[in-house]
């Protein structure tokens, strides 16, 4: 979904931190031959979440929707060296995508992928993160707030993607996945002790830090 004129965010993203050769070389080769390519966050998200790892020194980040791994390779590409991304998918054909991208790029080795359904992987993981990405199984995303705000570290953020759901979100009623985020929003909203904001770039980032 674009909210704002091509020409404008092609802009933005020509006058933003671009993501290394890897990363670039990923998202042609997801966009030319992998099926469902409109889920990548694309550059703009990408130059967004690499400013707020870099200004919340952010050092391991845990992320819900691998798919052919772009997200997580811009992301290990601002953390430091000794931190790391652990993301989370279900489906194979699309991770081995990422594995063999992750492979080809210097920041790839700070990635390790988990592949199982979100509830099931999270249930396992008992460590804190400065930053969590929610970006998969929309139906699941009140239960991702609640385990994220539950695994914060301090100072940590959680950055919830297409929390505007092509606009869906305005009416109740639509669809379960809609409903679903409509109620991740709205409990985001209500938590007393953080700072939050709904940015209304590309479908809506959701970005909630502890206070
Ligand atoms: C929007 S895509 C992620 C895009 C990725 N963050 C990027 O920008 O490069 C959503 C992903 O969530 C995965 N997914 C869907 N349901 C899931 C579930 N129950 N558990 C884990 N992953 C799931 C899908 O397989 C898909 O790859």
């Amino acid at each position: 979904m674009g909210w704002i004129p091509s020409e404008i965010e092609e802009y933005c993203i020509n006058h933003s931190t671009r993501p290394g050769e890897a990363a670039r070389e990923l998202q042609k080769y997801t966009k030319e031959s992998v099926h469902g390519s409109n889920m990548l966050i694309g550059e703009m998200e990408g130059s967004v979440l690499k400013f707020l790892i870099t200004l919340g020194r952010v050092k391991n980040v845990l992320e819900l929707g691998t798919y052919t791994g772009y997200s997580a390779l811009v992301m290990a590409e601002a953390i430091p060296h000794d931190g790391k991304v652990i993301t989370i998918d279900i489906n194979p054909k699309t991770s081995e995508i990422a594995q063999e991208y992750w492979a080809k790029s210097p920041h790839g080795k700070k990635i390790k992928q988990i592949l199982k359904p979100g509830p099931e992987a999270l249930k396992e993981i008992h460590e804190t993160f400065d930053l969590v990405f929610i970006d998969a199984d929309k139906n699941n995303y009140p239960n991702y707030l609640t385990w994220a705000l539950d695994h914060l570290s301090p100072q940590g953020i959680i950055v919830t993607d297409n929390t505007l759901w092509s606009g869906k979100v305005l009416q109740s009623g639509v669809d379960a996945q809609t409903d679903s985020i409509r109620k991740h929003n709205d409990q985001a909203a209500a938590l007393e002790g953080y700072i939050k904001t709904l940015l209304p770039i590309r479908d809506g980032m959701f970005l909630i830090q502890k206070g």
